[in-house]
């Protein structure tokens, strides 16, 4: 395979850009320089979200880069995703207006409705976004108790998320972090069926059942953690150490992260890796113009896996709406 795959195709039609900067743990400070490198390399795809803390900043390099001409608004893809707060049908439409004038900007090329969080029972923090009491609460209520709690509506927030898309302020609508299960049961309530399901995806956890299911339903998968979030401490990762990541990387002249990333590409799903290190975005995006030949690619099938973002935080045995990680990620665990 030799195809640049700087693209995939969505079932709008629209052309998501393969590789991302994905900027969540991207602290303000950094991430405008981290966006304003990226797009200068080449990147035209970026990854934010309004929990993430830093679209305000995004927004200022945004703007500037759009003002100077470096590039146009309609080459870029700015992705964004409604937080768990923002589920209740009224609270969305209110939650893409904040996240685009933070962004600067009149429309996002695809919004996101995030599912983990939004079933989440909050143990009074949930690092590392230190939320306190979040959605799944009535409004208004003060308190951890059980009759506080609401369960998921995911069709009614879908509802919302469909008049956004037909008021053309969210180009494409998605989800992320939905089983297969989940996905198939919005599928069969969605009147705009969802373009892409963003979920955690890398050679130590590579979806599966989930792709596969994605596939027949036209959703695009959309990979998070790429590289197995190396440098997150809570989640303990070694998927770059992988010695059939590190063979490869070593017959190609690649590093174990582009061979990472190009391994996403060449399965069929768009990646984002984070860095806010110049060098690591520039070889994070070097990783068109060659692929992984059929023996080696091969190999990943080897690799034991492990979800690494297991959401445990999440589960409450006693209250949960899921109280199981089983339950939760209906066995896709
Ligand atoms: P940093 O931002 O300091 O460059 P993921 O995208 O899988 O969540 O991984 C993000 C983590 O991987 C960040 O800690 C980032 O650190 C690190 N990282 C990004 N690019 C590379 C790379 N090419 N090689 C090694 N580590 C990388």
């Amino acid at each position: 395979m030799t195809n640049e795959i700087r693209f995939f195709e969505l079932n709008t039609g629209a052309k998501i850009p393969s590789v991302g900067l994905g900027t969540w743990q991207s602290n303000p400070g950094l991430v405008g320089e981290a966006v304003a490198a990226a797009i200068k390399i080449g990147y035209r795809h970026i990854d934010c979200a309004q929990i993430y803390g830093n679209e305000k900043e995004i927004g200022v390099v945004l703007k500037k880069l759009l003002d100077e001409g470096v590039v146009k608004r309609e080459d870029l893809w700015i992705t964004s995703k409604l937080w768990n707060t923002d589920h209740a049908p009224e609270d969305v439409p209110l939650a893409l207006d904040r996240t685009l004038k933070d962004l600067q900007l009149d429309y996002v090329d695809l919004y996101l409705v995030i599912y983990a969080y939004s079933v989440v029972i909050c143990k009074l923090t949930i690092p590392p976004f230190q939320i306190h009491w979040p959605a799944p609460m009535k409004k208004g209520s003060v308190g951890f108790k059980p009759e506080n709690l609401v369960p998921p509506d995911i069709p009614s927030t879908w509802r919302a998320m469909e008049a956004l898309y037909d008021s053309g302020k969210a180009r494409a609508i998605g989800v992320s972090n939905f089983s297969s299960k989940k996905l198939g049961d919005l599928l069969e309530v969605a009147r705009v069926p969802p373009a892409v399901n963003q979920v955690e995806c890398h050679p130590s956890w590579q979806q599966d059942k989930l792709r596969a299911f994605c596939k027949s339903k036209g959703v695009h998968l959309s990979g998070y953690s790429p590289l197995g979030s190396p440098g997150t401490t809570w989640l303990k990762s070694d998927v770059l150490k992988h010695p059939v990541l590190n063979m490869i990387a070593e017959k190609l002249g690649k590093t174990p992260a582009q061979v990472a990333l190009r391994w996403g590409l060449q399965m069929g799903h768009s990646v984002l890796p984070k860095s806010t290190h110049e060098a690591r975005i520039r070889e994070n995006f070097d990783v068109f113009g060659w692929s992984i030949p059929e023996d080696l690619f091969a190999k990943f099938s080897e690799i034991e896996q492990a979800r690494l973002v297991r959401g445990t935080t999440f589960i409450h045995e006693t209250y949960g709406v899921y109280r199981s990680l089983e339950q939760f990620w209906d066995g896709e665990i």
